[in-house]
């Protein structure tokens, strides 16, 4: 056996090569032993050199209560390290075998109509469940004594998309765990409680703890200050399991870095991320684009929140799909060179890693129509051939790992906000944080500027632009954090219907925006939904653009009317205001949803009136983001989504093909190119007419 330690992340450990981390989920215990030396074969001609082994593997470690069967896993960790292959070893807790739930009937989750979960899916087990949590600390603890340290363990990998299931469970443990949770939130004062939830309105006052109850099904709409109360808990309890689980492999195993994969999109909204990187060495993703032409902005959000989950450090893209997913109503396949430019978003964006799920594509179950790194046709398929050629490409780009992404401005995203204003009783119950924060991130991209997607708690000063589409909910620390951007003589741009309640979804009273009336100069008298026909036409940012969805009665106090409603009950009034703070600070604030060309128009503008440096402008289509080495080196991932040529201005080296620039680049119709060299952050054409 090869004894080589392989370990991630790869630029910790000193001495060794770097490497792109290359690979994805392995579920050896699904196929017969024979299939095993073929798949080690193949993964090394693809040139893998991670795999995640274990995810759904508990009921094959232990069919039964006092069966431990770990022979084929030695076997298989085994193989790998012969072949060179790291091993991202999954706890296995992430779904119970039936004799869990067969024993514990009360493991299993329960929705909020009442409704027990049954076994046969997976993940069916309640974040709340004393017996799960007891019976899977014993299997984690049996994995970190039996591998911790065998050659070909790089990585731990608590559970598998924390919550991705079973968020939210509304039975009888869980309501108990959720009381304690409460009353160490509210200082065991029942008092404090009926403040926070405000329950006199619709007498729903508590004498005592134990009549609160989860936010079951209720006829109306359920108090909402219990509601975000409610999902935190359920988020904390998540984390509680993490770090349990990681409690157990750090005393085994302190050497060895841990992480659990985010869902970083879609389910993983459920989830309060921000509060559980504290516990990661390495902050890992699981993102699938939507099934939709030019799905890349989205990949391009997603990735960027990894990184500012993981505070700028790079990341780990732990699961996409290598083609089709089998789960939506359409799955379409990736068109030709899509693989390529779609795993080049996120290496661009600071992932040092890219893994599938899955190797190779299962034959049954219920993701056996989930594309896979293997196809059912097997090696002697496009499918596999561009899977070899993309683990070339990656070899080809090591010495990217570990660099950093240079960004130019923060989005402020916040997850408690997102779960309040995406519910019912609002004054428009179409707003979607979800579609106002990736507007405001394509635009600002589409304008070539690299943008940190943060938590409002980030070191937001080191910004010089600060953009919050959509902080419907904030505390006033919070509120604090970003008005301190624009004192400080930084930039600071507020979406509308922002700064409205507090952390307990109560109003702001004294007129709107009651968080940030100061920081904006402005009041809003009156919200002014608009119906789903109706649309407004906007003047002063020099596009025809429009405002839909949205728009407000502003009165000025001290800023300034920057564009206006041209038409519609509002006409005249204010769409975009600016307040100048000092001599350099200023904080806009755009009091309508605007359209994507209004976006892009009015962020051209700021960017140009701060004087902060224009980035980089040739077409939309092509994406340029700017990786540098702590040695200084500086690595442009140039991709190209367009049908046409694009020509930047640059010299260097593309890590790809080894062709040398001098003077222009070339990015030929869907290509990519990792150009290490210098970039001209100015359009081609500024620079050949100057
Ligand atoms: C993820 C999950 C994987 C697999 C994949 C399919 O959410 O972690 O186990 O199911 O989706 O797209």
């Amino acid at each position: 056996m090869d004894d080589r330690w392989i370990r991630w992340p790869q630029q910790t450990t000193a001495g060794r090569d770097r490497l792109v981390g290359f690979g994805g989920d392995y579920n050896p215990e699904q196929w017969d032993e024979s299939v095993w030396r073929e798949d080690a074969r193949l993964m090394v001609e693809a040139g893998v050199n991670l795999v995640t082994v274990g995810v759904f593997a508990w009921s094959a470690l232990q069919p039964a209560p006092d069966r431990w069967e770990f022979g084929w896993l030695d076997r298989v960790m085994d193989l790998m390290a012969d072949h060179g292959i790291a091993v991202d070893l999954a706890t296995a807790t992430a779904s119970t075998p039936s004799w869990v739930t067969t024993l514990h009937p009360d493991v299993l989750a329960v929705d909020r109509f009442g409704h027990t979960m049954a076994q046969g899916g997976r993940q069916a087990w309640s974040p709340s469940s004393r017996v799960y949590r007891r019976l899977s600390l014993e299997l984690v603890h049996r994995m970190a004594e039996r591998y911790g340290s065998h050659p070909a363990l790089a990585l731990w990998h608590v559970s598998n998309e924390l919550g991705g299931h079973n968020a939210h469970c509304y039975g009888e443990e869980a309501a108990r765990a959720f009381r304690t949770w409460l009353r160490e939130r509210y200082g065991d004062s029942i008092q404090r409680l009926n403040d926070a939830w405000q329950t006199l309105v619709w007498s729903q006052r508590y004498a005592d703890w134990e009549e609160i109850q989860p936010p079951r099904a209720t006829f109306t709409d359920p108090n909402p200050s219990q509601l975000l109360d409610f999902e935190r808990f359920s988020s904390d309890q998540l984390r509680a399991q993490l770090r349990a689980e990681a409690a157990v492999l750090r005393r085994a195993t302190p050497d060895i870095p841990i992480t659990t994969n985010l869902i970083l999109f879609d389910a993983g909204k459920r989830m309060a991320y921000s509060t559980w990187t504290d516990d990661l060495d390495i902050v890992s993703s699981d993102h699938y684009l939507q099934p939709v032409r030019d799905a890349h902005p989205e990949a391009e959000f997603s990735a960027d929140r990894a990184r500012g989950l993981a505070d700028g450090r790079p990341w780990m893209l732990m699961e996409t799909a290598p083609g089709q997913t089998s789960w939506r109503r359409v799955n379409p396949a990736k068109r030709s060179g899509q693989l390529r430019r779609d795993v080049f978003s996120y290496i661009a964006r600071g992932s040092d890693t890219v893994c599938f799920f899955q190797w190779r594509a299962a034959r049954a179950g219920a993701e056996r129509f989930h594309s896979a790194m293997l196809p059912h046709g097997g090696p002697d398929t496009d499918a596999f051939r561009d899977v070899v050629a993309l683990g070339r490409d990656l070899a080809r780009c090591a010495e990217l790992a570990g660099s950093v992404v240079e960004a130019d401005c923060a989005l402020v995203l916040s997850e408690e906000s997102w779960w309040a204003l995406e519910r019912a009783d609002h004054p428009h119950n179409g707003l979607s944080a979800t579609e106002t924060l990736l507007a405001w991130h394509r635009a600002l991209t589409d304008l070539g500027a690299t943008v940190d997607v943060v938590p409002p708690t980030a070191d937001l000063g080191r910004y010089p632009l600060v953009v919050v589409p959509q902080l419907y909910l904030v505390d006033d620390a919070d509120a604090e954090r970003i008005a301190a951007v624009a004192r400080d003589g930084g930039t600071v741009v507020i979406g509308s219907f922002s700064g409205i309640v507090d952390e307990f979804d109560h109003v702001r009273l004294g007129g709107y925006p009651g968080a940030f009336r100061d920081l904006l100069g402005l009041r809003v008298e009156q919200f002014w939904p608009l119906l789903d026909d109706e649309t407004v036409v906007l003047d002063g940012l020099g596009t025809d653009g429009r405002a839909r969805r949205w728009a407000e009665v502003i009165a000025t106090e001290g800023a300034r009317v920057e564009a206006t409603l041209l038409d519609g009950d509002l006409a005249g009034g204010p769409a975009v205001t600016r307040m100048r703070h000092g001599e350099t600070g200023s904080a806009w604030y755009v009091g309508a949803e605007l359209d994507g060309d209004s976006l892009g128009a009015l962020f051209r503008r700021i960017l140009a009136d701060q004087g902060l440096a224009l980035p980089l402008v040739s077409s939309p289509a092509l994406r340029v983001v700017t990786r540098v080495s702590t040695d200084g080196d500086r690595f442009h991932v140039l991709i190209n989504h367009s049908g046409v040529d694009e020509t930047v201005v640059a010299d260097g080296t593309d890590l790809l093909d080894g062709s040398s620039h001098a003077g222009t680049v070339t990015v030929p119709a869907g290509a990519v190119r990792v150009l290490r060299g210098s970039l001209s952050r100015e359009p081609l054409a500024a620079v050949t007419a100057g």
